[in-house]
């Protein structure tokens, strides 16, 4: 049984990939210092052990007694996202990533043979992804890095994010890869599963409505390319959990301001704008706003967008968590979808 080490971990983004690929495993730990998160985290898989700490507070002894095989981690991003300072190595948000890179990596006597860690796009210019590169080639690690989005496979959402899976292998010091892909294969196996997951609803179509289609490729804002056939993109309608939703409904003042600086998009669109942890706070560049058949304006729900990261359709908030607390969180979070698929090229699954 593989035992994960789940860093960062938010509100299990990776765990979900886990379980979407079936592969046997254990999370010895979630570590995170978000307590919300940590409760959305615990309220769905109630038996990981959680650690509400900081990662650079953990000893190496403790890292020892864990036994990893592999490292999951999503690091914080604001100190690589092009809107924050890009403060890089010196922002303390990087502190946790320093640590695993510079203290435990270099020392821990049971290395995890796999790592596999997401962020955003840009990481791949900042002096930590050096560090990260130069620390996978000093201790034997194979690497392949990508720039992925799950627009790429029909699903539709944009969020490119930069990924790099690793493996340790002994004596394979002199293979790594420093060229970052913007495709990748075996991604039929988990498809077929998302397909099913969310089927086409056919029954939400109007027959005149058509203005979104085939806008896909060029709205997806970057270069990389879609792995699909054209005519198998889903719609934005497979991730709904209904059409109409008055409680998410844009007041008046709010359409004013919207209207002006917001994507919207109805059932029918195959793409939607990535939606950051501001949604439902700021308007422009947060994430799309949707257009109801009765043509009401409203957001999309915690759980739609959860939909549209691919997580899994028993996902949950509980109660006490509020609906701009589960926007952030799920801003903060993954493409479950991608991860999965990363997961299978990691562990070079076959994908029928
Ligand atoms: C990009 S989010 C990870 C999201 C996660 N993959 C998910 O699916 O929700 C980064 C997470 O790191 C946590 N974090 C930031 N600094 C940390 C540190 N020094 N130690 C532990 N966790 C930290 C944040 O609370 C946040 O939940």
């Amino acid at each position: 049984m593989l035992r994960v080490l789940e860093l960062f971990s938010g509100i299990g983004g990776m765990h979900c990939a886990l379980d979407l690929v079936d592969l046997n495993y254990e999370i010895i730990a979630a570590i995170d210092i978000n307590p919300i998160a940590n409760l959305v985290y615990s309220s769905n898989f109630p038996n990981v052990p959680i650690m509400n700490r900081t990662i650079e507070g953990i000893p190496l002894n403790q890292w020892e007694k864990w036994h990893a095989d592999i490292w999951l981690m999503s690091p914080p991003c604001q100190p690589f996202t092009r809107q924050g300072k890009q403060e890089d190595l010196n922002d303390r948000r990087t502190n946790g990533f320093i640590y695993l890179m510079k203290t435990i990596l270099p020392q821990l006597q049971s290395k995890p043979k796999y790592i596999l860690l997401e962020n955003v796009s840009g990481f791949e210019y900042s002096q930590a992804h050096q560090l990260l590169l130069n620390t996978l080639e000093t201790y034997n690690y194979y690497y392949q890095q990508y720039l992925l989005s799950p627009i790429q496979f029909g699903i539709p959402n944009s969020r490119l994010r930069y990924y790099l899976i690793a493996k340790q292998e002994e004596k394979s010091i002199d293979i790594h890869s420093s060229l970052i892909q913007t495709r990748i294969s075996n991604f039929e196996r988990l498809y077929k599963k998302i397909r099913q997951q969310f089927p086409s609803k056919e029954f939400f179509l109007e027959e005149n409505s058509f203005y979104e289609n085939d806008q896909i490729t060029n709205k997806c804002s970057h270069s990389s390319e879609i792995l699909i056939d054209s005519n198998q993109l889903m719609l934005i309608n497979d991730f709904l959990i209904s059409n109409e939703n008055s409680n998410f409904e844009l007041d008046e003042k709010q359409l004013k301001r919207a209207l002006h600086v917001c994507d919207i998009i109805t059932c029918h669109a195959k793409r939607s704008f990535c939606f950051t942890k501001s949604y439902g706070k700021y308007f422009e560049g947060t994430g799309s706003l949707f257009r109801t058949l009765s043509n009401r304006i409203r957001y999309f729900t915690p759980q739609e967008i959860a939909n549209l990261h691919c997580f899994p359709l028993n996902y949950h908030f509980p109660e006490q968590i509020t609906i701009r607390q589960a926007y952030s969180l799920l801003g903060n979070s993954l493409n479950v979808f991608v991860v999965g698929v990363l997961l299978e090229n990691l562990f070079e699954r076959s994908s029928t």
